[in-house]
């Protein structure tokens, strides 16, 4: 078993006295820049008894992953891929992780499931000194990231649209959110495009290898509008230099990825980490890597 066996090799490999566990697991797990970033975070706190680890969890043995990680005393797990729903049926949630039905966050010690990636997203719009109370965002995409993200801009007060591939989908979370969410397909995207103030890509359009895909183009943004796209594999997405090009201001995937973290750091340990270490890390470790 993975989370196991990983504990173990990190514990033989390493100098430091690691009492406290945090980790991440996923299935692929090798490229995650969550350890870069949360161990970056403890190594700045002078938390030197933490550490952060990748483990590979296969979806056929994640009960029994978190059962031995609460068995081998990890204090808590971020969820990706595949598993942030299959997570929000083997733990309890907190009231956002149940109406977003995913889970990114566990704390293990008390198995309780929580979702950090629509709060994130909000905060890296407010670092870029945006409000969203009262403006109107353009949500592309109606899947997992969406969903956490539409909850949360609409929380604060947005005036949402979601457009997404599949309708369907799309009118299925703005019911969900709100009454006055407004949804249509993605091909009606360019009557939305120019009319919001802020535009956010939830959907892997434009990710690597495909870097050269876009859902707009730069005629259909103007000067001023924001532009956040999820996707951090480029960094500098295809939308991001049409969202330039048009005088748009950006927001790229790796303040998402950072301020998730951030979050799930302050859940893990009631401690308020410095962002600007963990996007360093983050930063620093995509310099020329392609995931
Ligand atoms: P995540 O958890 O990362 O949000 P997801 O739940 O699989 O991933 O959702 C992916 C989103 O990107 C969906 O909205 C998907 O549209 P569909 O609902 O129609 O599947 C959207 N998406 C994926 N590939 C796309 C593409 N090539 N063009 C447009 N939208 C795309």
């Amino acid at each position: 078993m993975q989370v196991s066996e990983t504990l173990i090799l990190a514990k033989a490999n390493s100098t430091l006295n690691m009492d406290v566990i945090y980790g991440i697991i996923g299935d692929p797990i090798e490229h995650s820049l969550s350890p870069a970033m949360h161990n970056a975070a403890y190594e700045s706190l002078g938390l030197s008894d933490h550490c952060y680890l990748a483990f590979h969890v296969k979806p056929e043995d994640l009960q029994e992953a978190l059962a031995r990680a609460k068995a081998l005393g990890i204090r808590g797990l971020n969820v990706t891929i595949p598993h942030k729903e299959a997570v929000t049926r083997l733990v309890d949630l907190d009231a956002n992780a149940r109406r977003i039905g995913a889970v990114n966050t566990v704390d293990i010690m008390n198995m309780k499931g929580y979702n950090t990636d629509g709060s994130g997203a909000v905060c890296a719009l407010e670092e870029a000194g945006v409000s969203v109370r009262g403006k109107s965002v353009l949500v592309m995409g109606a899947g997992g990231a969406a969903r956490a993200i539409a909850f949360a801009l609409n929380d604060r007060g947005a005036d949402l649209h979601i457009v997404n591939r599949t309708p369907e989908r799309a009118r299925l979370l703005a019911e969900g959110v709100a009454d006055d969410v407004g949804w249509n397909s993605i091909n009606k995207l360019e009557q939305y495009a120019g009319n919001s103030d802020i535009i956010i890509n939830t959907t892997p359009v434009g990710m690597h290898p495909h870097v050269d895909e876009s859902l707009i183009t730069s005629n259909m943004m103007h000067e001023g509008q924001i532009v956040f796209d999820i996707v951090y594999n480029p960094v500098e997405t295809r939308l991001l230099k049409e969202a330039k090009k048009a005088g748009a201001i950006t927001i790229d995937g790796v303040k998402m990825l950072v301020y998730q973290g951030v979050k799930a750091f302050t859940v893990f340990t009631g401690i308020d980490p410095p962002a600007d270490v963990m996007e360093g890390a983050v930063r620093a470790r995509l310099g020329g890597e392609q995931l």
